[in-house]
C-alpha cells in the first residue's frame, strides 16, 4: 500500500507539535521535512533546531528533502537526530554517488530528487544502488503549487525500469498531491506520496489520509 507523508511546511508552525501528533493519529506513515536554503531554491524554510524539535516530538520516521546547494553539509547532524531518509537534488552536488554512500553508511536511506526538467537518464548509473527517487511534480521552493503532469511519465519509466532490472528503489512523489493526483501517481507505480497544502487544509485529516491511500 502507498505511504502518505505529510509535508510539515504546510503545518501551522505556531502549533507544530500538536499538528505532528494529530497527523500521526490520522494514520500518516512518515513526515516529510523540506529544508530550503534561499540559494538552491528561492525560499528559506527551517533548519536544524526545528528539525531537532520535530525529532523530539514525532514518533513516525522522518524523511528530509534537501533543497540546498551543499547537501552533504549536515548529514551527520540529521543522523544524530534520528532521521531515517535523506534526499538531495542531482544538480546540487558534483558527487552524487559519494553522497549517496555517505548517507547509506550511516544507516539512513539515500534518495535522489529529480526536478520537473530533470530526466531519469541523468541518474541512470545510480539506479542500482539508490534507495529511493523523489519525483518533483512542482518546481521546488513552495507549497500549494499545481501538479505538473510530466512527472507521471517518469514514475512509469522508473517503475518499468525496476521491474525489468529488479532494482530495489522506492518511488516518492512531491508537489501538488491531492485525491486526484494521488490516484494517478499510485496507478503509475508510486510508493510514497508527499502532501502539504491539500492534506493540512482538509477538514478531516484521517479521512484525507485514507482517501489518498485508496
Ligand atoms: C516543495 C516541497 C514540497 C511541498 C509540497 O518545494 O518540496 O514538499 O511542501 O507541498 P504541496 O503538497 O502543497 O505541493
Ligand atoms: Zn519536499
Amino acid at each position: 500500500m502507498v505511504k502518505i507523508l505529510p509535508s510539515l511546511l504546510a503545518s501551522d508552525f505556531t502549533k507544530l507539535g500538536q499538528d505532528i501528533k494529530k497527523m500521526e493519529a490520522a494514520g500518516a506513515d512518515l513526515f516529510h521535512l523540506d529544508i530550503m536554503d534561499g540559494q538552491f531554491v528561492p525560499n528559506i524554510s527551517y533548519g536544524l533546531p526545528v528539525v531537532e524539535a520535530i525529532s523530539e516530538v514525532a514518533s513516525l520516521p522522518l524523511d528530509v528533502h534537501l533543497m540546498t546547494n551543499d547537501p552533504g553539509q549536515f548529514i551527520d547532524e540529521f543522523n544524530r537526530m534520528g532521521v531515517s531518509m535523506i534526499s538531495f537534488h542531482i544538480e546540487a552536488t558534483n558527487h552524487p554517488h559519494r553522497l549517496m554512500q555517505y548517507i547509506q553508511e550511516r544507516g539512513m536511506k539515500a534518495g535522489i530528487v529529480l526536478n520537473p526538467h530533470t530526466p531519469v537518464s541523468s541518474i541512470h548509473h545510480l539506479l542500482q544502488e539508490i534507495d529511493y527517487i523523489l519525483i518533483m511534480t512542482v518546481n521546488p521552493g513552495f507549497g500549494g503549487q499545481k501538479f505538473i503532469n510530466d512527472g507521471v511519465e517518469k514514475i512509469k519509466m522508473l517503475n518499468t525500469l525496476r521491474q525489468e532490472n529488479s532494482y530495489g528503489y522506492e518511488i516518492e512523489v512531491d508537489g501538488g498531491i491531492n485525491d486526484e493526483t494521488a490516484s494517478i501517481c499510485k496507478e503509475a507505480g508510486a510508493d510514497l506520496l508527499v502532501s502539504g497544502s491539500h492534506l493540512f487544509k482538509s477538514e478531516d485529516w484521517k479521512a484525507a489520509v485514507s482517501r489518498m491511500k485508496g
